[in-house]
């Protein structure tokens, strides 16, 4: 099997986590052989780091220099129109950090630009890859605890400093975070979206977007998903996952979604319980590493990675839905209203 040549544009604080990831999960699949920031002394701090020997100051230098035929794309969201299509254009592969887009419309030309290129898109939903969401799914899609009528995922923490090109984002909390609980609520409740209210709050005055977020989702079939995203929680961070079947529940509970302790109870009508600890270490670096394996893998077996970029499509309509609720204080959006219009929201 060919090694795949990849290449990282955005070589800040996450660049580091993916290829730590890549180097402990790849093996002979893939590995960084180039690297790509305008700001040259992160670019050869990472660089040094990692051992990559090819270092490009600009996007389109690398895209154009033919060294590598995957991107990791790890930069601000705003930057994504000048690497993803050149880069499609190209069949260049790409796993592109979450938000896929700034808006569900740019999401869309970008997978039209990919299905043109023949290339093959996956977004970094890379915290499906905890084990105790890959158990959840597992037991929700086997059927363990029946039909799924209600998900509710919520994380409770202390983020009221907020730096960089974030604070001056105005799609911030749930655009660049809980868009994480949201893509993992419909991935387990495994049907689209329908509608989403979405009340938001602005409680930090030093950023430019909210840092509250509490979201109702209903699903097709009548399952209903909720979640509440809170960065102004002062003390005992938690974050917890809940899934109510007709015939059982299933609950996870950690300190934080990055975080790879985490205590998965299962509870069946019959009496059946099951209470497994995870101890992941390094768990960020893991699931990282798993998100590209998972895209190298569909490259080469032709097929989509689970996390692929049409698959995200939907998640960006519930974070555009939920964008559009909060400016109307709240109120129900149709998910049909941002797909029959998906710039609206942006
Ligand atoms: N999946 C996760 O768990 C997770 C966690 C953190 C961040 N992220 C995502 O990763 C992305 C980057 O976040 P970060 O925390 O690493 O930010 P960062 O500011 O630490 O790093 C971003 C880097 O991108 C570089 N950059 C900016 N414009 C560029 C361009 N045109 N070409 C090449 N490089 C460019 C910057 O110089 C910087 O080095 C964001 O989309 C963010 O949402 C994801």
């Amino acid at each position: 099997m060919p090694e795949h040549r990849i290449g990282i544009i955005g070589t800040g604080g996450i660049a580091r986590v993916h290829a730590n990831g890549y180097r402990a999960v790849l093996g002979d699949l893939g590995s960084v052989v180039a690297g790509c920031d305008p700001d040259r002394a992160r670019l050869n701090s990472f660089c040094d780091r990692h051992d990559v020997a090819l270092r490009f100051e600009t996007t389109d230098e690398l895209i154009r220099s033919g060294e590598v035929d995957v991107i990791a794309l790890l930069t601000p969201p705003a930057v994504r129109h000048e690497v993803i299509g050149p880069a499609a254009e190209r069949g260049i592969h790409m796993l592109v950090e979450k938000p896929f887009g700034e808006c569900l419309g740019d999401a869309i030309s970008f997978l039209d630009a990919a299905e043109d290129g023949g290339a093959r898109i996956a977004v970094n939903h890379e915290l499906r890859f905890m084990p105790d969401a890959l158990r959840t799914h597992e037991l929700v899609t086997a059927g363990a605890i029946g039909d799924v009528r209600f998900i509710a995922h919520d994380q409770f923490q202390n983020r009221t400093t907020v730096g960089g090109w974030r604070a001056t984002e105005k799609r911030l909390e749930i655009s660049i975070f809980s868009i994480h609980l949201l893509d993992k609520l419909r991935w387990i409740a495994g049907k689209p979206p329908v509608s989403v209210v979405c009340p938001t709050r602005a409680w930090n005055a030093d950023v430019a977007g909210e840092t509250f977020a509490s979201l109702t989702v209903q699903f097709e079939g009548g399952a209903v998903g909720t979640m509440v995203s809170n960065w102004h929680s002062p003390r005992v961070p938690e974050c917890r996952l809940r899934v109510d079947g007709v015939s059982g529940s299933i609950l996870s509970t950690k300190q934080a979604i990055v975080d790879g302790d985490a205590t998965l109870r299962v509870e069946r009508s019959d009496g059946g319980v099951e209470t497994t600890a995870y101890r992941l270490k390094e768990a960020m670096a893991h699931t990282m590493g798993r998100s590209m394996r998972g895209l190298l893998e569909a490259v080469d077996g032709g097929g989509e990675p689970m996390h692929s970029g049409l698959d995200n499509l939907q998640t960006m309509a519930m974070v555009d839905a939920a964008y559009l609720s909060a400016s109307r204080d709240g109120a129900r959006v149709e998910i049909a209203e941002v797909w029959e219009n998906p710039s609206a929201a942006s």
